[in-house]
């Protein structure tokens, strides 16, 4: 079953492309939907290629450079002839089989430009304009060349406001980077999605400059800005399957340029062929912050479903022997404290079935963690002696839990691509049809993990997964840009610094979770792994297996959040795998972890219903008759008012409230919780009280008739 094209689905109105008669000389134009935002393309005097966006009339992205460098010199960037430009437009609902929404309304304007030089060369500038942002690609045909190798990118992004922003610095390695908090003008590089607000801005966003290495300085208010009433943008990219990562790099002020991972000889995109598409490249453009999360923009620009059938593709909770690791009470490799031993992996199987949760993870089950930072030579179809596969699985299969396998690679995608196929063919043997993966690790042969050879990789490692009925759950990933809708086995990804990092280094800071929401989530899922309940490490503290696996003097090293806010980030943190990432010693009789229990990890529709990025979120997600709303604050304690409007309208729900005690402080009084319960309704509003570093986590369930 094809997703797009199943009779269930509403296409409102077909795609409409007529050929523009209103392209005047150099210029042309299209508009959002809406009519508010205005997108011109346009040519200087050398032909160059521009465009520019207007927001209701006010300039928001100035003339800015379109076109690529060649290295054999082929012309891809002047003296290019507007040959034809066809407008168009969609209006049609779409679903996706899971998602923070199954259903999502496509509604754009299209303007395609289709130009050509003296030599022939075919460039065309495929604009799309929504009401709440614009996305653009390049599609290029080169009659003759056999191959073609893109050197540069010259696509630019000259903002024309000075804006507060929040982004992780370009890398073409890692996200696991934190956050900044940094006046636009004082970005020099950034990886995406970089979100940013316009000014004027809040003074209160200038208490919250507090990641590492932000500057304090005031954003100066603009002169085009009188009405206050600041934009939210966020540039990101959508569909990256065949292309490097864009990043961006600082040019001017408030001008930025896409920098793209090259490959090992500097040539950044390298074709068979003269024929290529680019990734989408993409600005959200929203009146409030929360209209970023609501946006449906980057999955709308990816293909619709690639698959046959998706029937087999489930969201799921899950639980696994992982955090031990991280501690150091347990290991990856075979040994005392070896972590996936046949015993506990019945362990974890046994308390997954007892709690509704539908499957469990296992790392360092197999051949190769011996060697770890050495050859990364791991074998995918050899477990250590002590996890008897075949036992395991059968035991699983009994209790109806499901096993979710682990290939780590520690980079070497050679290795591991010369035993993809017999690796998931192995697992589904199991009935093991869900895969996290690992890249933690350099890369052989100087690639690195962003360019476009590992993005190739990382594609096919999802459609070969598909072959097996297999999702995969990608750590050390690239980017989200939405291949979800395409390949929807393509669950969920790392991809920002997640729990992992409170285990031995600094850890999180407070406000980085309600940073994630309004930054990387935009691209899609994270596997961020929430919910550890033994917040300062009380009890791991006391295992005399403790040995720190890496960096900083276990002393330091805590959750910084409160117990609340931890609960709260298993709903705002959205993954369709949503892990409680604790060792399960720490939920066992613990009267919190109900909210778990009762969570759906296969959600309907999802609502951001207040928020700021940096200081506050609060987000609302339907499971069927249910509803979870998950609310968190950075380092400020603040109290929301919360109309529950979302419920449905005549329905009585009971509410179990999972909220900070008033004394309760991440620093001072983490552990301080209360659990309450109230019957409410759609007419209701709740206040709720967020302490500093705190949050607030609410299921709703109708009350019996
Ligand atoms: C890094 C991943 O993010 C983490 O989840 C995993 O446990 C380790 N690598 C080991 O594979
Ligand atoms: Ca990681």
């Amino acid at each position: 079953m094809k997703t797009s094209s199943s009779p269930w689905l509403t296409l409102i109105l077909a795609l409409t492309m007529s050929l523009l008669t209103a392209c005047n000389g150099r210029q042309t134009e299209v508009t959002s939907p809406d009519g508010h935002i205005r997108l011109s393309f346009l040519q200087d005097d050398s032909l160059r290629m521009l465009y520019r966006v207007e927001v209701d009339g006010v300039p928001f992205i100035l003339p800015s450079r379109l076109g690529f460098e060649e290295r054999s010199g082929l012309n891809l960037s002047h003296d290019f002839h507007i040959e034809e430009v066809k407008h168009g437009t969609l209006d049609e609902h779409w679903s996706q089989p899971w998602g923070e929404n199954k259903r999502h309304r496509n509604h754009y304007n299209e303007m395609a430009v289709a130009l050509r030089d003296e030599a022939g060369t075919r460039l065309t500038l495929r604009f799309r304009l929504f009401d709440d942002g614009l996305g653009f690609r390049y599609e290029c045909e080169a009659p003759g060349a056999d191959s073609l190798l893109i050197v540069d990118e010259l696509t630019e992004f000259r903002l024309a406001q000075e804006a507060t922003s929040w982004s992780i610095p370009a890398s073409f390695e890692t996200y696991e980077l934190l956050y900044r908090t940094l006046p636009l003008s004082q970005v020099e590089t950034a990886n995406t999605p970089i979100t940013f607000r316009t000014s004027p801005f809040s003074s209160q966003s200038l208490t919250t400059m507090t990641s590492a290495d932000a500057a304090t300085e005031e954003v100066p208010k603009s002169d085009l800005s009188d009405d206050n009433h600041p934009l939210y943008a966020s540039i990101h990219e959508a569909a990256l399957t065949d292309y490097p990562e864009m990043t961006l790099v600082q040019t001017d002020s408030l001008a930025f340029r896409a920098s793209l991972a090259p490959w090992p000889d500097g040539v950044k995109a390298r074709f068979a062929e003269g024929v290529f598409k680019t990734s989408w490249r993409t600005v959200q453009i929203t009146r409030e912050a929360v209209g970023l999360i609501n946006s449906s923009l980057i999955l709308n620009l990816n293909e619709p479903c690639a698959l046959d059938s998706t029937d087999w593709i489930r969201p799921m909770k899950y639980v696994g022997v992982w955090w031990g690791m991280h501690l150091g009470i347990e290991s990856w490799v075979m040994g005392d404290r070896h972590g996936a031993t046949t015993e506990n992996a019945i362990k974890y199987i046994d308390f997954a079935e007892r709690n509704g949760i539908e499957a469990v993870l296992f790392e360092g089950w197999n051949a190769g963690w011996e060697n770890w930072g050495g050859s990364q030579l791991f074998d995918y179809t050899k477990p250590f002696a002590d996890f008897d596969m075949e036992k395991i699985a059968q035991y699983a299969r009994e209790k109806g839990v499901r096993l979710i396998g682990h290939h780590e690679t520690g980079g070497n995608v050679v290795n591991y691509e010369s035993q993809l196929d017999k690796s998931f063919a192995w697992y589904a043997q199991y009935g093991v049809h869900d895969v996290k993966t690992g890249y933690a690790g350099g890369l052989p042969n100087g690639h690195n993990h962003h360019g476009q050879y590992n993005v190739r990789h990382y594609r096919h490692v999802v459609e070969t997964a598909a072959k097996y009925h297999t999702t995969i759950n990608a750590h050390e990933p690239i980017k989200d840009t939405g291949i979800r809708r395409t390949w929807p086995n393509m669950m969920t990804r790392e991809g920002a610094r997640g729990m992992e990092w409170n285990a031995w280094s600094e850890g999180n800071p407070p406000e980085h979770h309600v940073l994630l929401p309004f930054t990387r989530l935009l691209g899609g899922p994270m596997d961020y792994t929430p919910g550890i309940f033994d917040i300062l490490y009380e009890r791991a503290k006391k295992s005399p297996d403790r040995k720190q696996w890496n960096m900083k003097d276990s002393k330091d090293c805590r959750i910084n959040t409160t117990l609340a806010k931890q609960i709260a980030l298993w709903v705002i943190l959205y993954s369709p795998m949503q892990m409680a990432s604790d060792c399960i010693e720490n939920y066992e009789g613990h009267p919190a972890f109900q909210f778990f229990r009762d969570f759906e990890a296969d959600c309907d529709a999802s609502r951001a219903l207040q928020g700021e990025p940096g200081e506050y979120v609060a987000i609302v997600r339907q499971a069927g008759e249910k509803f979870f709303l998950g609310a968190a604050t950075n380092g400020e304690a603040r109290t929301l008012q919360l109309p529950l409007d979302f419920l449905k309208p005549g329905v009585s729900y009971r509410a179990t409230i999972y909220a900070d005690a008033s004394d309760a402080d991440w620093v001072t009084r983490p552990l301080a919780y209360t659990i309450t319960e109230q019957e409410v309704t759609s007419a209701d509003t709740l206040s709720a009280y967020l302490a500093p570093g705190g949050g607030q986590a609410i299921s709703f369930l109708p009350t019996e008739q």
